[in-house]
């Protein structure tokens, strides 16, 4: 089934995942709000890394400040190095990243429809120049170019910069891991497809420091480490590849790198890349900031900068992700189906409650249901409309369970339990709901 992000977006905001940032003043470009639903997907999504990554004996958390020293960003190449080449249209003013022009279209009203590479061909843009990606602001009460200070453009800087702070507090030899998630900002010249580049989002990124010459043991460990919690999170195989990098096309510190993509809509698109940093960024910052950042190894009696083998996703993309590939349509009987069968891990709501009539006592045993399920798992209560509509609006946000109180309920106790994908129902008491849920979720 091919399904168009319109769809997606539409069904994102309808359903309170996502909402354009400050869309009452008509928005903000490459900003977006996580809505009711969204807020919980994008934590379930973030706890599941967090544990993949920390649940594990040899890899440590942080969370470092969004804005940092502004040497940092000297040192690691960012501030002559983070640039996209951007042109101008001298007719309509538009900006175009220059090495992106085969997708873009002109932004001019009376050529609708035209591609911005024939602008070019027509010799409308002004030659390339470099435009720096970093969102630049002051620190403290004067705004002078000693004040200066940048957020943050990848979380990578704040776990390098920490290295001995984590090696001696957490007594960790190596190979060992930092694990953060948080927000980056980008002020990217296009913002494109939803949530894939957008100018404020998040990451998750570790960075494993690893022993010079046993780096790419480790690189290839973590790629597939990495592509399998996206499978195991219930992703299609087939819409998912790995993309190595030629070697002539490497970032002029790494030794190899590969993105994991993902099969959008719009093409193939990275959502997470793979990279073997080898030891430029502790090198990089030894020279910048004058501190010794060697590793000691006691037993070899080595001394060495360890090298990095980093993994970094994005958490906001990886969102997209899971919400484009678990949306289907159906028909059933006769009638059109919106169905999200997102992981159960995944899923914003565990459980659907529903009194099949507003009366004879059934709402009140479905909400004592509700508040006693509450205590372990995210419960909606809906007595609005017919039960298969009931169904069908937890269909559509991706509820694995919904369990239904009836007139059966009152003579033995018993619920039906309807999972979503099969739409199967069984009978179970309802004081076993809780068991039965547990069992499933888990
Ligand atoms: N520390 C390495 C690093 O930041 P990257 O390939 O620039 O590498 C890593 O970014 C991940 O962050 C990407 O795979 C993507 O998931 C996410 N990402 C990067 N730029 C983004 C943007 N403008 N909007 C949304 N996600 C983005």
């Amino acid at each position: 089934m091919s399904i168009s992000l319109e769809t997606i977006v539409s069904l994102a905001k309808r359903r309170g995942f996502v909402f354009q940032s400050s869309e009452i003043y008509g928005g903000l470009n490459g900003c977006w709000d996580y809505g009711p639903l969204g807020v919980e997907l994008l934590n379930n999504i973030k706890r599941e890394w967090w544990q993949a990554m920390t649940f594990r004996e040899d890899i440590e958390g942080i969370d470092a400040a969004i804005l940092m020293h502004p040497k940092v960003w000297e040192a690691s190449g960012h501030v002559a190095n983070f640039t996209d080449p951007m042109v101008d249209c001298k007719e309509c003013k538009a900006r175009f990243r220059a090495d992106q022009l085969e997708d873009a279209m002109c932004g001019n009203p009376a050529y609708k429809g035209r591609k911005a590479i024939k602008c070019m061909e027509e010799g409308k843009f002004t030659e390339p120049r470099q435009f720096n990606l970093m969102f630049k602001t002051f620190i403290g009460p004067v705004e002078d170019e000693a004040a200066i200070v940048y957020l943050r453009p990848e979380t990578a800087q704040g776990i390098f910069v920490n290295f001995l702070n984590v090696l001696n507090s957490s007594r960790q030899k190596i190979p060992f891991g930092i694990a953060q998630i948080g927000k980056a900002f980008r002020n990217e010249i296009n913002t494109k497809n939803f949530l894939f580049r957008t100018r404020e989002f998040e990451q998750m990124e570790m960075q494993y420091f690893v022993r010079p010459g046993e780096d790419m043991k480790w690189f290839e460990y973590w790629k597939e480490e990495r592509m399998n919690w996206f499978v195991n999170l219930g992703l299609k195989k087939e819409k998912l590849r790995f993309s190595p990098h030629p070697e002539d096309k490497l970032a002029h510190y790494a030794k190899a790198a590969v993105d994991i993509e993902y099969e959008f809509p719009f093409g193939w698109g990275e959502i997470e890349g793979i990279h073997n940093r080898t030891n430029f960024d502790l090198t990089q910052h030894s020279n910048y900031s004058g501190k010794v950042l060697d590793y000691f190894d006691d037993e070899t009696k080595e001394k060495y900068i360890p090298f990095i083998i980093e993994t970094s996703a994005g958490a906001s993309r990886s969102f997209m992700t899971f919400l484009i590939d678990a949306y289907f349509e159906e028909e059933v009987r006769g009638e059109k189906r919106v169905v999200l069968k997102l992981h159960q891990k995944l899923a914003p709501i565990k459980v659907g409650i529903f009194p099949l009539v507003n009366r004879d006592g059934m709402p009140e045993i479905a909400q004592n249901i509700t508040k006693d399920l509450r205590k372990d798992f995210r419960v909606f209560y809906d007595d609005k409309g017919a039960v298969g509509r009931r169904y069908r609006r937890q269909d559509e946000v991706g509820t694995p369970y919904c369990v239904t109180v009836d007139s059966q309920t009152l003579q033995d106790q018993t619920v039906t339990i309807r999972e979503r994908d099969s739409m199967e129902q069984i009978r179970i008491d309802m004081n076993k709901i809780r068991e039965f849920l547990k069992d499933k979720l888990d």
